[in-house]
């Protein structure tokens, strides 16, 4: 399959398999080689115009089994990049680590891919929109879903009318994932939960192929694993063109019913080939993504006549290798990332917006001033920035301790001193 040209995102479905076939061979650094990161190492391992120049990685056994394999490893990113001199970085940390490891290697000017969410905070997100607007670097975010064929399609069906007006999304991401997963203290905590982790990704597919989310409301809980994190969610949200949508998630039920088991691309999650999303419109519904269009008889109707489903064929792809030719082709100076951090914030702020509004019991509006640097010459963004974030952390920090306190009173019923 050959490139056709660019769309005003400078992607086009065609490019998303092959890329637009550079010749030069880019060298990529990858920091944090876990479950992710080694995904990226095998789309690296995969494509012809990517090369593994090293790994940077806080655990030390981690770092050694790779050594093992001849890879050159490192504790410090910064270090590696000095020493390798990569064109590309990706960054595959914790989500409360990307900011920090982003930075630097930002501000030297070299193209990072970096894992969703953005970050853990909008403060964060900020930062790394002012030091890539200040060093003129160019940041993708990891959403892979969209590199999916099917995404493009169904974009196109709901964009250009072919359902009608679309008046209701519903959606379903139900898995239960092995314990061993929870093990490491962060995944019990909210930034690691089913929302932020998971949830993300299906807002940035319903902002992708629906349009932005205008508000949100929502109710969690957690009656299973405890911790502060969620186990089941649903979440009601209103669209900017008037829709209106309702999800219901969970990462502990046994279902068939979640991106990863209808598109088999988490090579864990075996694939149940069932649809997740459901898109009405006045005149048809798509099941989504393995695209089944929903139809009256002879095209227009009502409910008294029989409805069917036409299966819509689409090439399956392995997103992570397509998300890494278009990176290649952004390292390159060949296209503009396809979803850059303005956008990946748009996701993020949707997602955190879930939060505040099971916390608050209200409607959440997302339509907040936006205060991302839009050129360079943020230095003092940068800075300031920077300084919110460790002020953020210092707050989220303080919250925290007087929130435990006032458990630790409640539990000895001591709260009336
Ligand atoms: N795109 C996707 O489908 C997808 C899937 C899973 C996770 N993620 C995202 O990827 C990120 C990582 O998730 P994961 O599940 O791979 O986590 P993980 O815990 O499996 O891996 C993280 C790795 O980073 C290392 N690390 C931590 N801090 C580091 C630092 N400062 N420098 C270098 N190495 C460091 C850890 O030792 C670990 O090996 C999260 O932001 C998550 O949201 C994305």
């Amino acid at each position: 399959m050959k490139t056709t040209g660019k769309n005003t995102e400078g992607f086009t479905s065609a490019q998303s398999a092959e890329g637009m076939n550079s010749s030069a061979v880019a060298k990529l650094v990858v920091v944090g080689a876990g479950t992710i990161g080694m995904r990226h190492i095998m789309a690296i391992n995969l494509c012809p115009g990517a090369k593994l120049a090293g790994v940077a990685e806080k655990d030390e056994s981690v770092r050694a089994e790779l050594a093992g394999k001849g890879i050159a490893v490192s504790p410090n990113v910064e270090r590696l990049v000095e020493d390798s001199q990569p064109d590309g970085v990706i960054i595959a940390t914790p989500t409360d680590a990307h900011c920090h490891s982003a930075l630097p290697v930002i501000s030297a000017g070299i193209p990072v891919l970096v894992e969703k969410p953005i970050a853990a905070s909008l403060n964060e997100s900020e930062a790394i929109a002012a030091a890539a607007a200040q060093a003129g670097t160019q940041v993708l975010v990891g959403h892979q879903r969209r590199y999916h064929p099917q995404a493009a399609m169904a974009r196109e069906m709901i964009r250009t009318g072919k359902l009608g007006e679309i008046l209701l999304v519903s959606g379903v991401w139900g898995v239960r994932k092995h314990e061993g997963y929870y093990r490491q203290g962060f995944r019990r905590t909210r930034e690691a939960g089913p929302v932020m982790i998971n949830f993300i990704h299906d807002i940035d597919m319903l902002r992708h192929v629906l349009g932005e989310i205008e508000s949100v409301a929502a109710r969690l809980s957690n009656k299973i694993g405890g911790g502060l994190k969620e186990d089941a969610g649903v979440v009601s949200m209103k669209f900017a063109s008037g829709a209106l949508g309702s999800f219901a998630l969970s990462d502990r039920v046994t279902s068939p019913w979640s991106w990863e088991s209808a598109t088999g691309e988490n090579r864990i999650v075996p694939d149940a080939g069932q649809n997740c999303f459901r898109f009405m419109g006045t005149e048809s519904s798509l099941d989504f993504p393995n695209l089944v269009h929903w139809t009256h008889e002879g095209g227009k109707g009502d409910w008294s006549r029989s409805i069917s489903g036409e299966q819509i064929k689409c090439q399956r792809i392995d997103p992570f290798v397509s998300q890494l030719n278009h990176f290649l082709d952004v390292i390159h100076g060949l296209a503009k990332p396809l979803i850059d951090v303005r956008d990946a914030t748009a996701s993020l702020r949707a997602a955190l917006a879930v939060l505040e509004a099971a916390d608050s019991g209200c409607w959440v509006e997302l339509q907040r001033p936006q205060r991302l640097p839009k050129a360079a010459g943020a230095g003092t963004s940068v800075w300031i920035a920077s300084f919110s974030v460790s002020f953020e952390k210092f707050q989220t920090g303080f919250e925290f301790g007087i929130f435990n306190f006032w458990r630790f009173c409640r539990a000895r019923d001591i709260t009336r001193f």
